[in-house]
């Protein structure tokens, strides 16, 4: 692959360039496009990204057509199988897994940043009861560049090392502070004898007046859901982390950018909006009615966990997460969730519709995750939480590479300008 150039011809002025081809590790080679601006005075245009390589990086690699899915080279289902959300979230920031030393290093360095400022826990006052948590993890994300501002220099690697820590080792506090908030109960205080998801469901479930034991099946069930959603390359949210962070920003305003673009039922909302949709749908009988209207375009209705930008085969990630979720149901007592029914039976109708199959539609990670955390009695208001605690390891870890990276330039795309040209000011009485 080598020296391989394509070659791109004006034909109006016969003006000829070549564009150099890069070849990464494994997947498609990449076009070098620097020279149609240069040589041709043209940009490319791809909405929404569907050709384009925003970015190099090391960090994940997805074949959508394969429903492979790598981190840092290493498959999505061994990981899930033998490895704990934190000591992914040392591979994705790392590069390398840890050994022992090295991960348990990283694990007491977590547990010691676990706390946030009590200034920051009273801002959750200022929100009313009813507030989206969403809403609430992305403004106290992004207050915590004013803590953190003068004290961050982002081209200091201990710093960078320091504000991955911080912020890994926060978010579950910030997100349990929000759920206590919204049940209108006192915040509980985080535990740093807990492992991370024990000490995350102890924020969300104890309370002050009686002794909470962890069920170790439920933590087990978020470190799955956890390790799944902790990163999948250049995402709408972790390419906005980046864009931001790509003009220099603090650090803590990026991920909560990547937050807030999270949110959209395209994104991590997706898990939030299948429930809905369930429950919408009610019962078995009604889902050859609500397929019909998902056919109908004109009714702009989706089938929400199904489709995705990049798989188009299968999610590897759903493969696992339905098993998972046929477990806790079945250790909680709640295998005959009519939910869970009414999802694997919509599943099995989607997949054999011819609609389906020809757009390569499949389900996705959250047609299952919400269930699970159904189970495991999250409200549906808190499952884009739950992504976004996952994904922050991701996000740093790409925020990181992007500002390592010595070659780093802000983010500025171009556009095809299509409104009206220059024309001139009209006086207000005379329009
Ligand atoms: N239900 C019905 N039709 C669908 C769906 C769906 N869920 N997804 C795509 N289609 C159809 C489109 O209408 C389109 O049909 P057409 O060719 O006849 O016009 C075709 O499939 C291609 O769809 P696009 O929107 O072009 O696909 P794109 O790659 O842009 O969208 C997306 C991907 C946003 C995920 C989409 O499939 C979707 O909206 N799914 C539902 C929301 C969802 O589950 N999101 C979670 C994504 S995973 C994650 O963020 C963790």
């Amino acid at each position: 692959m080598a020296n391989k150039k394509f070659e791109l011809l004006d034909p109006a002025t016969g003006k000829k360039s070549e564009l150099p081809v890069r070849s990464g590790t494994i997947g498609p080679d990449v076009i070098d496009i620097a020279a149609v601006t240069k040589d041709h005075g043209a940009f490319t245009f791809d909405p929404g990204f569907m050709a384009t390589a925003s970015t190099e990086s090391k960090i994940t690699y997805i074949d959508g057509d394969a429903g492979v899915l790598l981190y840092r080279g290493y498959p999505i289902d061994q990981l899930a199988a033998k490895s704990s959300f934190l000591e992914v979230a040392y591979l994705l920031l790392n590069g390398d897994l840890p050994d022992a030393k090295q991960l348990t290093e990283f694990t007491v360095n977590i547990q010691r940043h676990t706390m946030i400022n009590e200034s920051l826990l009273r801002m959750y006052n200022g929100f009313r009861y009813d507030a989206h948590p969403m809403a609430m993890v992305s403004a106290i994300v992004a207050s915590m560049s004013a803590f953190y501002h003068d004290s961050m220099d982002i081209n200091n690697p201990r710093h960078r090392e320091i504000f991955a820590h911080r912020i890994i080792a926060k978010i579950p506090t910030i997100a349990a502070a929000a759920y206590k908030n919204a049940l209108g109960q006192p915040f509980i205080y985080p535990r740093n004898d807990l492992g991370y998801c024990a000490n995350l469901l102890h924020m969300f479930y104890a309370v002050p007046c009686e002794p909470y034991h962890v069920d170790p099946l439920a933590a087990e069930a978020l470190d799955l859901l956890l390790i799944l959603h902790a990163d999948h390359e250049q995402n709408a949210s972790t390419s906005t982390v980046r864009l931001a962070g790509s003009t220099g920003a603090n650090p803590y305003a990026a991920i909560s950018a990547g937050v807030s673009a999270l949110w959209g039922p395209a994104h991590g909302g997706a898990n939030e909006a299948v429930l809905d949709m369930l429950e919408e749908i009610g019962t078995v009988d009604n889902i050859p009615k609500f397929i019909s209207q998902v056919k109908d375009k004109a009714s702009n209705v989706r089938l929400m966990g199904f489709g995705h930008r990049v798989y188009k085969n299968f999610d590897p990630r759903a493969k696992i997460i339905r098993d998972m979720c046929h477990k806790v149901l079945a250790r909680m007592g709640r295998a005959d969730n009519p939910l869970l029914e009414l999802a694997q039976r919509l599943e099995e109708i989607a997949l054999s519709d011819d609609y389906f199959i020809s757009r390569k539609l499949y389900p996705n990670v959250d047609f299952y995750s919400g269930i699970i955390y159904s189970a495991l009695g999250i409200p549906r208001s808190m499952f884009t939480v739950m992504f976004a605690i996952a994904r922050t390891a991701g996000w740093v870890s790409h925020w990181q590479e992007m500002i390592s990276d010595p070659h780093m330039k802000i983010g500025r795309p171009r556009q095809l300008y299509t409104g009206p040209v220059k024309r001139d000011y009209v006086e207000i009485g005379k329009r």
